[in-house]
């Protein structure tokens, strides 16, 4: 009997010594102290020892259990502190290794110019009014005063959906939605993509953007084209440009002229930019054709307005020398990275 119990107590101190965890530790409390414990069942069976055995037995199953119950709470702490020790040594921030660099965001060139651009004419009182890129012909030719027959529609030569649906080859198509739609007095901008059959390479491209824009109301006069446009281009480039308005032609419009802006990188004086000439062309405009204002139903005896369509990728590479017009729909990301 008193074998037995020093077994327990040995064979206990032993396991509470190796254990590695407290978890561990706990559950060998449980298997000796507990209640179905190896020496908590001695006690339980005190009866069948015999009468002079009985109160040692007692005596030295209390004994025991003191020293084991010692033993734990000295293991116990023993292990809380190791395993506290461990997880902060897992668990520890070297605040001193550089910090990985943030990939911020940023606009592209392109947005950058057509948010200056809209910040004029909406500061004028004009409305943005975007339209789709896919169009029927009726929007990008036949409304514009381009019947199927007309020559300027090789010109504008794009990619067909349907004989019918095509990749707007010009913002133009705009103005009709928001003449069908809106009564005069008319003042929007129409921002977005256009599309024209083009081979790509440095300096063309099937994709390109264009504001465009349109004015209608009673007794607008070239007067107000060529101010509302020279403002633009002193607002945009630099206060002293100069503006050139060259004869042109536009079927949906008649007059119809060319917008030069005085070079803004040799100052009208002639360089690479401007190819030597001290002028750059900005945009095509002209007074709204007649046909076009009574195919929305807007008289034109009435009213007068003038429309202008303005390319963003020539001037967004003058303003960030950039020689690949490519990059302007590619997104390109080692490109946009130069801006950072
Ligand atoms: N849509 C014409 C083009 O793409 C530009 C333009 C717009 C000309 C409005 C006159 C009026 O070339």
């Amino acid at each position: 009997m008193i074998q037995t119990i020093n077994t327990i107590l040995n064979d206990g101190l032993q396991v509470i010594q190796s254990a590695k965890s407290q978890k561990e530790l706990l559950d060998a409390k449980v298997a000796v102290l507990g209640k179905n414990g190896s020496l908590t069942s001695i006690l339980r069976n005190l009866k069948s020892f015999s009468a002079e055995e009985r109160p040692i037995a007692g005596k030295l199953v209390n004994e025991a259990r003191g020293k084991l119950e010692q033993a734990f709470a000295t293991k116990f702490e023993e292990l809380k502190i190791l395993e506290l020790t461990a997880r902060l040594e897992k668990e520890k921030i070297d605040i001193t290794v550089p910090s990985q660099k943030r990939n911020m965001g940023r606009l592209h060139p392109m947005n950058v110019v057509k948010a200056k651009v809209l910040e004029y004419f909406v500061s004028m009182g004009f409305t943005v009014d975007e339209s789709p890129e896919i169009e029927t012909d009726r929007y990008n030719f036949d409304m514009l005063n381009t019947p199927v027959d007309h020559p300027a529609r090789n010109l504008q030569d794009t990619l067909f959906v349907t004989d019918k649906i095509l990749l707007r080859s010009q913002t133009s198509a705009g103005q009709i939605r928001k003449m069908e739609k809106t009564a005069p007095p008319i003042k929007m901008v129409s921002p977005g993509r256009v599309y024209r059959a083009d081979e790509i390479d440095a300096t063309h491209t099937p994709c390109f953007h264009q504001v465009e824009g349109l004015v209608v109301d009673k007794g607008i006069t070239m007067c107000d084209l060529k101010g509302i446009l020279s403002g633009f281009a002193r607002y945009f480039f630099s206060a002293d440009t100069k503006t050139r308005f060259r004869p042109s032609h536009f079927p949906f419009t008649e007059p119809s002229v060319e917008v030069d802006a005085s070079c803004s990188a040799c100052g009208g004086k002639g360089c690479r930019v401007c190819k030597g000439t001290g002028w750059i062309e900005i945009l095509g405009a002209g007074m709204v054709n007649r046909n076009v204002l009574s195919g929305c139903g807007i008289d034109p005896d009435v009213y007068t307005g003038f429309a202008f369509g303005m390319g963003l990728d020539r001037i967004t590479a003058i303003l960030y020398g950039i020689n690949d017009a490519r990059v302007s729909f590619e997104g390109d990301i080692r490109f946009l990275k130069q801006f950072d």
